[in-house]
């Protein structure tokens, strides 16, 4: 399990790391990284800490999953970054890996069932994702002129948990690091390698990503709900 964690959060604009920021008792990252952590096919879990705040993630860390093999790593400049030094610190041999963004705190384990399930039905790489509801214009960036409707009904917005065959995963992002390519998510590097088969999985509404101010304030409020 790969959690990459290692954003400073610029569009939170809060004045620590976004995944260190206190939700209800407990930081970001523990609340996403948890139910991956705990889950019974996971051997090992590596989290990418942004540089100079690796004692904050280790100290929680080590509260919250004493029993269990967590390691914190020093993640990069890029998210892809952040993930490829988390594999590369992978110890032990597994078919599969799961990568969550840590500043996705309310991952449910039937998201993580339908991501595994996809991958054990013989899938190189699999993900969740939503069907996208709200109408689409492609705009002219400068003018904001309407140019036109795009179509949305094969398009997703997907999310994470984004799981890939070990053996796929090591070579996309091997070759990504030699080519100099980087991108936001995990499975495109399959994608673009073709190295094999990918599949959207259903996601959750509450599986959101924790991006702005506004998205920070609807965690605090689901949880403020869930505890009442
Ligand atoms: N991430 C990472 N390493 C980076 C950048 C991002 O591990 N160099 C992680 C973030 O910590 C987060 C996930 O990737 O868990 C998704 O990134 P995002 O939501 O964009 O977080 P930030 O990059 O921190 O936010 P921003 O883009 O607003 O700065
Ligand atoms: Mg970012």
């Amino acid at each position: 399990m790969l959690i990459p964690a290692a954003g400073s959060g610029v569009r939170l604009g809060a004045h620590l790391p976004k995944t260190l920021i206190d939700l209800a008792g407990r930081p970001m990252f523990v609340r996403a990284a948890d139910s991956l952590v705990r889950h019974p096919l996971c051997i090992e879990t590596v989290i990418a800490a942004p540089a100079g705040f690796e004692e904050y993630y280790l100290e929680a860390a080590g509260k919250a999953w004493a029993d269990y093999d967590v390691r914190v790593v020093t993640g990069g400049r890029t998210r892809q970054e952040s993930v490829t030094f988390a594999l590369r610190s992978l110890q032990q041999d597994s078919d599969a890996i799961l990568i969550h963004d840590a500043a996705r705190p309310f991952i449910t384990p039937d998201v993580i069932e339908r991501v595994l399930a996809a991958l054990m039905a013989g899938d190189t790489a699999a993900l969740p994702g939503l069907p996208v509801t709200d109408t689409l214009k492609r705009v002219a960036t400068d003018s904001r002129l309407v140019d036109s409707t795009v179509d949305r009904h094969d398009l997703m917005a997907v999310q994470t948990p984004q799981g890939l065959r070990r053996d796929a995963a090591q070579t996309a992002f091997d070759r990504a690091t030699r080519d100099g390519l980087d991108g936001t998510d995990d499975v495109w590097l399959i994608e673009h390698y073709r190295l094999g088969s990918i599949r959207v999985v259903d996601g959750a509404p509450r599986n959101f990503k924790i991006t702005t101010p506004e998205d920070l304030a609807r965690a605090r409020e689901l949880l403020a709900y869930d505890t009442h």
